[in-house]
């Protein structure tokens, strides 16, 4: 047995976690789905997800993570020993591994843009311009799948290298540089004419704009922004010593998300209502509109450039996790078969990615389900899968693992109140999935109202 590796430090651990959580989710997803699920009233009910059942969730992961100390799907074995709960490590690893496929598209865009600003392709243009040109780079099938594949490239390079090295420096330095970027994006965007209109959009809610549809995807997105309902924070804790706090981890990683998010959505919608855009663009709107904003600063180009490269690690640090968890799955964390295993789920998650990569060009018209392949998979993971996941997850934790056990774990290196452990317990063990529950019923049209 070799010595289970832990992180260097428990601020890094937080950083870590914090960097597989922030990224697409916040930044580029958040905005485009509270853009067409009708802003303030679907803020409201992401927000209250992402409280009293995203929170819940995670800590539920980091805890029965860091008792079991391994993979995705051991750690079902040896916390339900011969019972077939490790499904849901297999259904994590799987959905990873479909999550990582388009979101690696996405990743590519990344790329794609900082090379046209570097190519000077968005020097001069009108505000209105930015989307249309946006839509010109992605639909070219060699681009998109040279961005794809830099983006799969350098995620494989770093996983492949090892949690410690790979994971937990990068993140420290580039999550407090974003951060800072986007305080000085909101206040530019804050200041446009017309602002008050998109505040107001994203901030006062219309539950008149509330379907069971946005409701549905406004569970994913509480669960896709925290990496929840795949084993992704059950494999991060697995390296986590006994002496972290984890409702405090918890706490930190929910409140910098909730944080990324408004502030994405307040970086974004001003531009859109100032500008005369829709805010429904779907998935290019922050690639549409965030230019805009940037070229109404002294230097614009410059700082986008700077935030597209911040945002690429961002997107990075999940995808990172996101393989990670597929690696560890399948290495058992045996270090000498990491690098073999890495190039060959890599490769194999690139070439499944594909059919996404060209929706928004040659594929645009092939459809199944009315849906093109990129949002599909999106649906698919986000909708379905995560939010599936979780409803195992919050009835595996309090069924197999006794409440005595879980408190133990809990407080080793917090000290939480009875009180707050309750909550908390019962939160995951009725709450969470009896929500899951309707919100799924309420989308088949089970329920009406
Ligand atoms: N939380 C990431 C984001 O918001 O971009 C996405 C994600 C990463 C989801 C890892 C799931 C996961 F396992």
């Amino acid at each position: 047995m070799t010595q289970q590796e832990h992180w260097k430090t428990k601020i890094g651990f937080i950083w870590a976690a914090a960097g597989s959580a922030i990224g697409l989710g916040a930044i580029w997803k958040f905005p485009y789905v509270a853009g067409t699920g009708g802003g303030g009233a679907f803020l409201l009910v992401f927000l209250l997800f992402t409280l009293f059942l995203g929170l819940p969730l995670l800590v539920g992961e980091f805890v029965i993570g860091r008792k079991a100390q391994s993979d995705a799907v051991s750690t079902y074995t040896k916390l339900a020993p011969n019972s077939k709960w490790n499904v849901i490590g297999k259904l994590g690893v799987f959905t990873s591994f479909l999550l990582l496929s388009f979101y690696s598209v996405v990743g590519g865009w990344i790329i794609l843009y900082i090379i046209e600003v570097f190519a000077g392709g968005l020097n001069g243009l009108s505000q209105a311009e930015y989307g249309p040109l946006f839509g010109q780079v992605i639909s070219k099938p060699f681009w998109t799948l040279l961005g794809q594949l830099l983006f799969m490239f350098i995620t494989i390079l770093v996983v492949s290298q090892g949690v410690q090295k790979g994971i937990e420096k990068a993140s420290k330095i580039m999550m407090p540089a974003l951060l800072v970027l986007f305080i000085v994006i909101v206040f530019r965007s804050l200041s446009l004419d017309g602002a008050l209109e998109g505040v107001k959009f994203l901030l006062i809610p219309d539950f008149s704009k509330l379907t069971s549809e946005s409701i549905l995807f406004a569970l994913g997105q509480a669960f896709f922004t925290l990496s929840l309902g795949v084993s992704v924070m059950v494999t991060y804790a697995s390296y986590l010593p006994k002496t972290q706090n984890i409702p405090f981890s918890a706490l930190s990683i929910v409140i910098i998300n909730i944080v990324i998010a408004l502030l994405a959505g307040l970086a974004i919608f001003p531009g859109v209502f100032s500008f005369g855009l829709e805010p429904d663009a779907g998935p290019v709107l922050i690639f549409a509109v965030l230019p805009a904003v940037f070229s109404q600063l002294p230097l614009g180009m410059f700082f986008f450039l700077a935030f597209l490269v911040l945002f690429l690690f961002a997107a990075l640090t999940s995808a990172f996790s996101m393989i990670e968890i597929i690696v560890a799955a399948f290495t058992k964390k045996d270090n000498s078969k990491r690098k073999k295993t890495t190039w060959l789920v890599g490769i194999l998650i690139f070439i499944v990615g594909i059919p996404s990569c060209l929706s928004y060009g040659v594929m645009a018209d092939v459809t199944i389900f009315d849906k093109t392949f990129f949002d599909l998979f999106d649906f698919t993971v986000s909708n379905i899968l995560m939010p599936l996941g979780a409803l195992l997850l919050a009835i595996f934790i309090p069924l197999k693992v006794s409440k005595s056990e879980l408190m133990d774990e809990l407080r080793a290196g917090s000290n939480i109140r009875a009180s707050i452990f309750n909550v908390w317990y019962y939160l995951l063990k009725y709450f969470t999935p009896v929500a899951i529950i309707i919100v799924f019923l309420d989308v088949i049209g089970v329920l009406k109202w």
